[in-house]
């Protein structure tokens, strides 16, 4: 007889992988089985140097010990507690601790358990307090073209990444997108922030001119788009963006998702662009990956604007079975101990300038028609292969994995995002190795 488990281990058909070419995958597996720093150990023994933060979200590194500690002791002390009427030390503990870092009024945190669900979360408080204001025909949320805000119905919906939105139908109605910032004409090779189109963001006008301002209630962007392949905002965008929304009553969220956490530099790209919202969606950095997590932040306007009523009553009735888990609770406490033992939530801005210098070094090499950065961001842009979009992409990604390097891709464009930790050196053996993958691609 056969051994049940053994087959079971070796199926690989049963797992239905998330945003994967599964059949590909599953014709060649890649598997990580450790993870330590820097480096991920494959299943056949192979060091690869993380040029991803995994997903954007291990900024600290990997198997930090503080935070493998905190997680241990956290399980055999307190597993679980309730999230409704219930409450236990560490989520107060964390939500006063992250609400000190953010500029104020954002001095109140919504816990989720990802980025998408604080998309969500973000869009649903959003609409909630125009109408707790008496601002009840403000049901409307604008998006912006090409942005990514997780796979909610809510994030597609706000969402402009036409391949994560087409084959789900009309989903949320009344939302609107004002156009992209990509202006590669005018700003290709640009180091950091890019000088032209601060003027895209009058789109937001001709939409509130389409649609009045009296039923907007929010708009969302992400300071930094990165999933769609790193797209920075033009100098002057997101000062102009704050002032149209103040001007028209309308609600800005910010999600750093991936901006969160020290990536550009800057604790938030909040601090980093001068830039304050009403609130902020945040993920993955929160506990550098270890164990799922969001946080919502908002002003503290719209959280008193819940906090009337009989006391007894809920205020808002949204929340998660798994909001402020104690595990990912100590997570992320033993994250922000890290981060700040080891000043990673600026470290970027020391490495900034080497890591822009190596990135751009890589503008000779064969198919590169674009790079982008900022803080310990990268993206190389490359020509798609004519009639086979992405392929060229996922080949410098197979390619680079057999190299001993992860980076990301999406559509033609690599994207880079390493651990906050990340040294010189790793740095050079990154783009040395990326340059000969960039070679040996066709
Ligand atoms: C800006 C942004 N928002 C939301 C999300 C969704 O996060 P999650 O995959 O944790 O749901 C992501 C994920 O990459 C993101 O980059």
């Amino acid at each position: 007889m056969s051994n049940p488990t053994s087959a079971a281990t070796n199926n690989l058909e049963a797992f239905w992988m998330p945003f994967t070419a599964n059949r590909q995958f599953k014709q060649a597996p890649r598997m990580f089985v450790g993870a330590k720093d820097m480096h991920y150990t494959t299943s056949d023994g192979r060091q690869v140097l993380d040029g991803t933060a995994g997903l954007w979200c291990c900024n600290a590194g990997h198997s930090r010990p503080k935070v493998v500690e905190a997680v241990q002791k956290q399980i055999a002390e307190l597993d679980y507690a309730p999230a409704f009427q219930m409450g236990h030390p560490k989520a107060f503990e964390l939500a006063a601790r992250l609400a000190a870092m953010m500029p104020s009024p954002l001095n109140h945190v919504f816990f989720t358990n990802s980025g998408s669900e604080s998309v969500d979360t973000a869009l649903k408080i959003a609409l909630a307090y125009q109408r707790s204001i008496g601002q009840g025909t403000r049901t409307r949320l604008i998006g912006r073209e090409r942005g990514y805000h997780g796979v909610g119905f809510g994030g597609i919906s706000v969402g402009g990444i036409v391949s994560n939105r087409k084959t789900f139908g009309t989903m949320l109605t009344g939302v609107d997108h004002m156009r992209h910032t990509h202006d590669p004409a005018r700003n290709a090779f640009s180091r950091g922030i890019p000088e032209h189109g601060a003027e895209y963001v009058e789109d937001l006008i001709r939409i509130i001119q389409l649609h009045d301002a009296s039923t907007i209630a929010a708009v969302i962007v992400e300071p930094v788009a990165g999933s769609t392949g790193v797209l920075l905002p033009p100098k002057g965008y997101l000062e102009r963006l704050r002032k149209i929304c103040d001007d028209n009553g309308i609600l800005l969220i910010f999600d750093e998702v991936i901006t969160g956490f020290g990536r550009l530099g800057a604790p938030f790209a909040t601090d980093f662009f001068g830039v304050t919202p009403d609130l902020v969606t945040t993920a993955k950095g929160i506990t550098s990956g270890v164990i799922p997590m969001g946080a919502v932040f908002c002003s503290s306007s719209i959280y008193d604007a819940f906090m009337n009523g009989p006391e007894h009553m809920i205020e808002l009735f949204h929340g998660y079975t798994y909001s402020a888990h104690p595990v990912a609770c100590a997570a992320a406490l033993g994250t922000l101990d890290t981060y700040e033992e080891e000043g990673l939530l600026t470290r970027a801005s020391e490495l900034s300038q080497y890591w822009e210098d190596g990135l751009h070094g890589l503008k000779d090499c064969p198919h590169v028609i674009d790079i982008r950065n900022l803080g310990l961001i990268g993206a190389i842009e490359l020509e798609p292969i004519a009639g086979e979009p992405t392929k060229r992409a996922f080949s410098a990604f197979l390619k680079a994995y057999d190299d001993g390097i992860l980076i990301r891709t999406t559509g033609d464009i690599i994207a880079l995002s390493p651990p906050l930790i990340i040294s010189k050196a790793q740095i050079d053996e990154l783009f040395d190795k990326l340059r000969k993958v960039l070679h040996a691609i066709a």
